[in-house]
């Protein structure tokens, strides 16, 4: 396959400057693969990226945890993708299930989110993933290809797009999928990528696990044949993180 592991940290609304300065101590103190096997990006508040990316030991990297649809100016309050390149940020979560159902964020404004971002040069891991509701009534692959379609639709090259699965119903739970769950879709994304994008897009892009990862689960979802990596919430602020980023395979 030739997919290198990826492993992201999603920090969400957390942290004050000396928790963060103390999560990346830990970090940068970590003994984890080298950069040829795993890459590692933590996705601090907006508020902390440039202090995490000073500090940050320079095999890891950052990523925002969102950014604006379109290009800057009067959108009180957004942060555009061109402010986040102007800053050096590589990367940027787009889509993350928590902001498709507080703030409303349609698979169409995710896949113009996804679209823009990569027009101005960044890096993108772009979230899908079902609800319990969605789940229970056997919606799930139905679900995630629409949203990976409405991405597909607006971008053609796939270089530097990771594909998130985060189950909404695992997600802060500590219902964490089975690894069996986690490769069945997992598998179902990369056969639609294979007959609606390309077999080499299909083979090519990365698509990693997000929801209750933890050091304990990890090591054993990491062996699944089309998972990729973790999108990590809570451990990511934890110690742990260092041994979920060593489940690399
Ligand atoms: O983006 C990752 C996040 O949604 C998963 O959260 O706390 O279940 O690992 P958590």
């Amino acid at each position: 396959m030739g997919r290198k592991f990826f492993v992201g940290g999603n920090w969400k609304c957390n942290g004050t400057t000396e928790e963060v300065k103390k999560i990346v101590a830990t970090l940068n103190d970590g003994k984890v693969p080298s950069q040829d096997v795993v890459e590692v990006v933590v996705s601090p508040p907006f508020v902390f990226l440039p202090l995490v990316q000073s500090l940050l030991r320079p095999d890891f990297h950052v990523a925002a945890q969102n950014c604006w649809v379109k290009k800057g100016g009067a959108f009180t309050g957004e942060v555009s993708a061109e402010i986040l390149v102007n800053l050096g940020i590589p990367w940027v979560v787009v889509g993350h299930s928590e902001r498709r159902a507080l703030l409303g964020e349609s698979n169409e404004f995710v896949g113009d989110k996804v679209a823009y971002a990569l027009s101005q040069g960044l890096k993108v891991i772009a979230c899908v993933g079902e609800t319990l509701e969605q789940r229970e009534a056997g919606s799930t692959v139905d679900i995630v290809a629409a949203q990976t379609r409405a991405i597909a639709e607006r971008i053609s090259d796939w270089e530097n797009v990771v594909i998130a699965y985060e189950p909404v119903w695992a997600i802060g739970t500590g219902k964490v999928a089975t690894p069996s769950q986690a490769q069945e879709v997992h598998f179902e994304l990369r056969k639609w990528l294979k007959e609606n994008v390309s077999a080499e897009v299909s083979e090519s892009t990365r698509i990693i696990y997000g929801g209750s990862v933890n050091g304990a689960n990890s090591k054993e979802l990491a062996g699944q044949l089309d998972l990729d990596g973790f999108l990590v919430g809570g451990a990511s602020l934890k110690p742990e993180f260092v041994d979920i980023i060593n489940s690399a395979t």
